[in-house]
């Protein structure tokens, strides 16, 4: 079957290969998520000097810290000595400086070696020469975004562009204040599931009324099937009888105050191309994060923010944080159920995308294009 021999109301997915072999994992961790800006972790979480936290990035480990001057770094977490891991644990916190565990060469939070055995009489190692070796950097949406490419892609154009693409504007995500919100709750998911099955599924709404009951109560438009993601700048409306974005929607928390009138009892959900998802409703945002691991592995961590005094004065977020992971849970059962059907002969061709999910087809061709072509169409 090729896309030419296909109805008009169908258009061909990529075969099932792109989502098992090992061989297009290594070109996408090469030629997506190594070049692409990537989102690492959240601001917060990096709150003073020397506090840390380790992420893979395609195929590197990248050391993400706080600088002196409260910048936030991101090294290659390799020791420039013989190549040893520099911190292996996921998160935690130095006073001043990084030591390598193995022959203890020293490197303070900017990168520089300071210290190592017998330095002083080495005179020809260099300490910036040999000092950390830093990707750029970028805070955005109280988030830290890394790019390993030598030359950077705009961050305008890349990551901004697409919340524009979305919403219309930036000023309509800057109303809710993302940086200045507490993460109220995490919740990390590990999904048996190749990285594109999950925004795949996060793009379209067809499933919606058949695996969402809970959320197409809340937004009843979902259940005839057209993702928010189907029209620029449209969120969808809560019902008539819905409080607030929780599980039986009762009431939510205290509304984000820079939320506009039109903005207000709708839900908005922006993908931000490699490995980012943003869902936007009155009182609180719901930021994903993918990190695909393998073909057939991702973790997604996903944070529930709220504003500071929601988080601080301990009100109950858990009916809104249920709804948002029972969806995670159907979804991702849902990726997983799909992931062991890509290895099938049945599905080498791939499959079809109906007139609603007809938009994947660009992630489609985007994700070929970046491979140059590569993943066979
Ligand atoms: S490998 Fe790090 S000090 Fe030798
Ligand atoms: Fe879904």
């Amino acid at each position: 079957m090729t896309s030419t021999s296909l109805p008009d109301s169908l258009i061909a997915t990529l075969p099932g290969s792109a989502y098992t072999d090992p061989g297009v994992f290594a070109q996408e961790q090469e030629h997506i998520f190594e070049t692409m800006w990537f989102c690492v972790a959240r601001s917060s979480e990096l709150a003073k000097p020397g506090a840390f936290r380790t992420v893979d990035v395609g195929r590197e480990s990248i050391l993400v810290t706080r600088a002196r001057d409260l910048s936030v770094r991101a090294y290659f977490n390799v020791c420039r000595h013989r190549g040893a891991r520099l911190r292996t644990e996921e998160s935690g916190e130095v006073k001043r400086a990084f030591q390598c565990p193995y022959h203890a060469w020293t490197y303070d939070l900017d990168g520089k070696l300071v210290a190592a055995p017998n330095l002083t009489r080495m005179p020809d190692v260099g300490r910036t020469e040999y000092g950390l070796v830093g990707v750029a950097v970028r805070e955005w949406l109280g988030y830290v975004w890394v790019c390993l490419a030598e030359h950077p892609p705009s961050f305008e154009e890349d990551v901004m562009g697409e919340v524009i693409t979305r919403l219309g504007d930036v000023e309509s995500i800057d109303r809710y204040g993302i940086a200045n919100l507490s993460v109220g709750r995490r919740i990390v998911y590990d999904v048996r599931a190749n990285w594109k099955l999950i925004i795949e599924n996060f793009m379209e709404c067809y499933h919606c009324a058949t695996i969402h009951p809970e959320l197409t109560e809340v937004l009843p438009e979902f259940a005839d099937g057209y993702a928010a993601q189907y029209y620029v700048g449209h969120g969808a409306e809560f019902g008539a009888d819905v409080q607030g974005f929780t599980v039986d929607g009762s009431a939510g928390l205290d509304r984000i105050p820079g939320v506009s009138e039109d903005q207000d009892r709708r839900y908005y959900a922006i993908t931000v191309k490699p490995q980012v998802f943003i869902n936007l409703v009155p009182d609180h945002v719901i930021f994903h994060r993918m990190y695909p691991v393998a073909a057939d592995r991702t973790i997604v961590e996903c944070d529930w923010l709220y504003l500071p005094h929601v988080v601080a004065s301990g009100k109950d977020v858990s009916r809104s944080v249920e709804l948002f992971d029972r969806v995670n849970r159907q979804d991702f059962d849902a990726c997983e159920r799909t992931q062991p059907g890509m290895g099938s002969r049945l599905y080498a061709k791939g499959g079809v995308l109906v007139p609603s999910e007809h938009h994947i087809g660009a992630f489609h061709a985007w994700v070929s294009e970046r491979l140059g072509g590569r993943t066979p169409r």
